[in-house]
């Protein structure tokens, strides 16, 4: 009997890579959302690429009636918690968003898990609890931690938490520590589709390439990096979602893990805006203007224990990642993609109201 996962939060591009992994595993797939900054048309994407129905339940993450009756109609293996929101920058002007959403709520989740004996939680944490000023690169999993903002203390917090449960709740937890994730799927169906401005680099050098803004800002050029500009570890979301269907079928070795995701290798601002203009053969113009009051010089991954424990290697480069979205934008500029009308009937969409 296939086993049923429970995503939480978020019809989000990230997560619906994820979905798709373990799909492809045959899991049935629960998914819970507000559709408050993602939209069900990429529930009608991951049906047409997985060929498989997904209950999705649209709800609040505040509605704890509505959660508890999740856990009493579907007897789940395991969740998979990407908690709620994730852009540092937004962090630090809404901090009291960020601890009720990303922490109190998910230990009212992980009550109810609790309560219904599902003891297995793969959780997204962030590379953002790592000390960036006292620790030499890359960042090992061991390394100081201490947080600058209030998502990555969120995150900390979190993995503290899912520590106590596992030493003293028996649970298995798995925690995967995301550096810089770029995207999309090859099937060029699936893209960030957030309501909101993205918060990120490749998205926004890619609104500049598709005229939606006139010039990509570069914040800062005296860092102690090569080129004085930010240096991040970019991972594409293919590798990061299989990394979580790793990490769920390796959960039980041990009742706590931590590891990075994860290429080990730094690439500046500079760097990818080049890297962008060399796929799409034309110059990307850019401005350097003041720092972002959050951001740190370098942000690179460790990967002695993430190749140990999940024991494989990024398969793919920052490059496909670019070619994905250059991919996808052309064909969705060139044909909007056509709706996924016929996956509708596949979708049992549970709406309470
Ligand atoms: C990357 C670099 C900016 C935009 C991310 C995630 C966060 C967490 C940590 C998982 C920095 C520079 C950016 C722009 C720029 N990941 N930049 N102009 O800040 O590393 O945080 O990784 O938990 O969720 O957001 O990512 O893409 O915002 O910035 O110069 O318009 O690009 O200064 O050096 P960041 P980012």
């Amino acid at each position: 009997m296939s086993k049923k996962i429970l995503i939480t939060w978020w019809l989000w591009y990230l997560w619906s890579h994820t979905v798709l992994e373990f799909i492809k595993k045959d899991c049935d797939i629960v998914i819970v959302d507000n559709l408050s900054n993602s939209s069900i048309d990429v529930l009608e994407k991951l049906e047409s690429i997985g060929w498989k129905k997904i209950k999705f339940y649209k709800c609040d993450i505040q509605d704890l009636s509505w959660i508890e009756n999740i856990f009493q109609e579907n007897n789940f293996d395991g969740v998979v918690h990407f908690a709620w929101l994730k852009a540092v920058g937004e962090s630090c002007t809404e901090p009291y968003q960020y601890y009720d959403n990303n922490i109190y709520w998910s230990t009212i989740l992980f009550r109810i898990m609790d309560k219904y004996h599902v003891q297995k939680i793969v959780f997204s944490s962030s590379a953002t609890v790592y000390d960036s000023l006292k620790n030499d690169i890359p960042f090992h999993e061991d390394w100081y931690l201490k947080t600058i903002n209030p998502y990555g203390t969120t995150k900390l917090v979190l993995e503290h938490i899912l520590e106590d449960l596992a030493s003293h709740r028996w649970w298995d937890v798995f925690c995967l520590r995301y550096f810089n994730p770029i995207w999309a799927h090859p099937s060029r169906l699936l893209w960030e589709s957030p309501k909101d401005v993205p918060n990120n680099l490749l998205p926004f050098i890619f609104r500049v390439v598709v005229w939606e803004q006139n010039i990509v800002k570069v914040f800062g050029d005296t860092y102690p990096t090569p080129d004085g500009t930010g240096v991040r570890d970019y991972i594409h979301v293919m590798d990061l979602a299989e990394a979580h269907l790793l990490a769920y079928e390796n959960i039980e070795k041990e009742s706590f893990q931590i590891c990075n995701i994860w290429t080990g290798k730094g690439t500046s601002v500079i760097e990818m805006i080049q890297m962008v203009s060399d796929v799409i053969w034309k110059k990307i113009p850019y401005e350097v203007v003041d720092k972002r009051s959050w951001d740190v010089a370098f942000s690179i991954a460790d990967v002695t224990k993430v190749k140990k424990i999940l024991w494989r290697e990024c398969k793919r480069t920052i490059k496909q990642a670019i070619e994905d979205t250059w991919n996808f934008i052309q064909e969705t500029n060139k044909s909007p993609i056509s709706s996924f009308k016929r996956a509708t009937d596949l979708i049992q969409i549970l709406d309470k109201n």
